[in-house]
């Protein structure tokens, strides 16, 4: 089993527990018996889930708010994560937001921040916490990454690149922690019912999608935390999921990519 067993004096770390699927990322883990520390701005959200958790489960939660976008707080929060009295048996990448419409018309301060927050955060906080998990031949690492880095997706392109870094980094070092007790694994949801689609200005997206596409923070939480548990590289939350990005891989750009400007400029009404 790769994902830990429970251990009071060690914590699961999930960034972006304050919402959607990294606050049912907290739960699960929660309703396993594992302490948690979590990581979001919004810190009274934090608060709250920490006393439910700690009340229903009785188990340790520390809460820090952070902004992963400023390269400051990062470090600091990384520092006080060092001095924690609990070490980081589990980390989970969850923290991460998106964008739609061109690049040259969206904020470009937002759309830099998105890659602090999607790519360089997890990629220090991977850097700040796998040596020691290896060291101790035990951990597991949990990146959210995305449908949306199997291709690019005009309309979405900054999200889609951030995306496409953490399925390949992911992949990457799983493969090299193959034999260390130490598993990565990247879940790559398609559209989840969460705040995603609000904080990214297109309301409820998922509504405009497929039915058979779109799925609960929950279904998709209990699918990281499975891979966890079995060690497994990569995770699609179902077989529709894993479809597509193998459609994504597979089909040509110069199919892929007029289809999807097309589709994406319908389904935002652009
Ligand atoms: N929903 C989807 O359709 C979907 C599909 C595929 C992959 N994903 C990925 O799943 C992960 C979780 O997203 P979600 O769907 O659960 O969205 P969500 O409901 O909007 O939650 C996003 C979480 O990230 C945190 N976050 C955002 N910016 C942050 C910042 N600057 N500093 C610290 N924390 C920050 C938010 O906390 P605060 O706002 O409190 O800081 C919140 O807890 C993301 O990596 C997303 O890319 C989502």
């Amino acid at each position: 089993m790769a994902l830990p067993a429970p251990d009071p004096s060690a914590t699961c770390l999930i960034t972006g527990a304050s919402a959607g699927i990294g606050t049912e990322l907290a739960r699960q883990l929660a309703a396993r018996g594992h302490g948690l520390t979590l990581v979001a701005r919004r810190r009274e959200r934090l608060d709250a889930l920490g006393e439910e958790l700690r009340a229903r489960h009785g188990i340790g939660v520390e809460v820090h708010d952070c902004d992963l976008a400023d390269d400051a707080a990062r470090a600091r929060l990384i520092e006080a994560l060092r001095a924690g009295e609990r070490r980081i048996d589990v980390l989970c990448n969850n923290a991460g937001y998106g964008s739609f419409g061109r690049f040259h018309e969206l904020p470009a301060e937002s759309e830099i921040a998105m890659v602090r927050v999607n790519v360089v955060a997890l990629h220090e906080l991977t850097a700040a916490f796998l040596p020691d998990m290896v060291r101790r031949g035990s951990g597991a690492v949990l990146n959210v990454g995305s449908l949306a880095g199997f291709q690019p997706q005009p309309h979405n392109a900054t999200y889609a690149a951030t995306k496409g870094f953490v399925n390949s980094f992911s992949e990457a070092v799983a493969s090299e922690l193959a034999g260390t007790g130490v598993s990565m694994t990247v879940l790559c949801p398609g559209p989840v019912a969460t705040e995603f689609s609000q904080v990214a200005g297109v309301g409820d997206l998922e509504g405009r999608l497929p039915g058979f596409m779109a799925q609960s923070a929950a279904e998709v939480a209990r699918a990281g935390i499975e891979g966890m548990v079995a060690g497994r590289r990569m995770v699609f939350p179902g077989l529709a999921q894993n479809a597509v990005a193998q459609a994504g891989r597979l089909v040509p750009r110069s199919l892929l990519l007029p289809a999807w400007t097309r589709i994406a400029e319908r389904t935002l009404d652009r």
